[in-house]
């Protein structure tokens, strides 16, 4: 059964650039594996995430995530079965949360601030989709240095 999961985290420890970039190597090929779809944003602080795939790796993913000491306050904002995935072909996008996006966070929460543990689910996803378009198919972030989006091929 096709499900997705959305949630919110806060990270433990100064991830740096660095320590990203490993951690979604790492990520997308677990997730390749699995055939687990999604996008990650983050903000130097707090993460919102929206993971696609069969319920059963998608439950045992989430089994892992807790027990990741890089991020806590684990927040669960939305466990559903789902009848086609928002982020085909994405084994797990990227973006960073700055200010720039400001707009954004009003459009979809109730601040200008990014905060995922104010989000309900639908805006969550709103907030992932709209980056998603944001970026063009080839994953490359618009505007943005360092840590671009990349998406899965094909
Ligand atoms: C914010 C964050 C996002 C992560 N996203 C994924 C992911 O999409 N897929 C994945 O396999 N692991 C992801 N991980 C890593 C997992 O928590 C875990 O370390 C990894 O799946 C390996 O688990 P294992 O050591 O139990 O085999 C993420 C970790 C963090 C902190």
């Amino acid at each position: 059964m096709l499900s997705r999961l959305i949630y919110a985290s806060e990270a433990t420890e100064a991830l740096n650039p660095e320590k990203v970039e490993t951690l979604l190597a790492q990520a997308r090929c677990h997730n390749e594996q699995r055939d687990i779809t999604g996008m990650l944003i983050f903000n130097s602080r707090c993460f919102l995430q929206v993971l696609e795939g069969e319920r059963e790796p998608l439950s045992d993913l989430y089994g892992r995530l807790t027990h990741d000491t890089r991020h806590r306050r684990l927040l669960l904002l939305g466990f559903e079965s789902i009848g086609e995935r928002l982020f085909p072909g994405w084994s797990m996008g990227f973006a960073a949360a700055d200010a720039s996006h400001r707009t954004e966070y009003l459009r979809f929460g109730d601040t200008s601030q990014f905060d995922p543990y104010r989000l309900t689910a639908p805006a969550a996803l709103g907030l992932l989709t709209n980056w998603r378009r944001a970026t063009t198919p080839a994953g490359r972030a618009k505007g943005q240095a360092s840590l671009q989006p990349v998406a899965a091929a094909g």
